[in-house]
């Protein structure tokens, strides 16, 4: 598959225990079944899709380097990373493609701490408060973006 049409789909701390974790907040779907609906949608739109899951920023931060010249975009659920993790944005801004930042919550309708991002000023767009729909949806605005 060429650059052009792969995309990293990156998630961030806690996400690995999707669908046990707050469920009233984040839903029962796991993350394995969000990758496999980001992977849906990216194969119906001819894309392919490289996921990752780490708890740790310094993983995270390396898997965005190794994106230079291999994946076309990312699309990242930074999880708590999203509103301290500067760490995160400088590596995001030496991407050379659009980021997509994620979340299955409105971040700007829970905890003041919250409404910062600090991935959004390294972002084309946001798509939050969508739930289970949110990863479908991160990568069918992504391949637009792209096309
Ligand atoms: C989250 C929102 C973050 O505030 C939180 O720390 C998460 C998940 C979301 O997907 O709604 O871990 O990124």
């Amino acid at each position: 598959m060429s650059k052009s049409r792969s995309i990293l789909l990156l998630n961030g701390p806690n996400l690995n225990l999707l669908g046990q974790r707050e469920p009233h907040i984040y839903g029962s779907e796991t993350l394995a079944i969000h990758v496999s609906n980001a992977q849906s949608a990216a194969k119906d739109l001819g894309f392919e899709i490289v996921a990752m899951q780490s708890n740790s920023s310094s993983d995270l931060v390396e898997a965005i380097h190794a994106a230079r010249g291999v994946h076309s975009a990312i699309v990242i659920n930074p999880g708590a990373f999203t509103h301290y993790a500067w760490s995160i944005h400088d590596a995001l801004s030496a991407f050379d493609g659009p980021v997509v930042e994620l979340h299955l919550s409105n971040p700007q309708k829970r905890e003041s701490w919250r409404h910062t991002s600090v991935v959004a000023p390294v972002a084309i767009g946001t798509i939050s408060g969508f739930g289970a729909s949110g990863y479908g949806l991160a990568i069918r605005a992504v391949a637009s973006h792209l096309s």
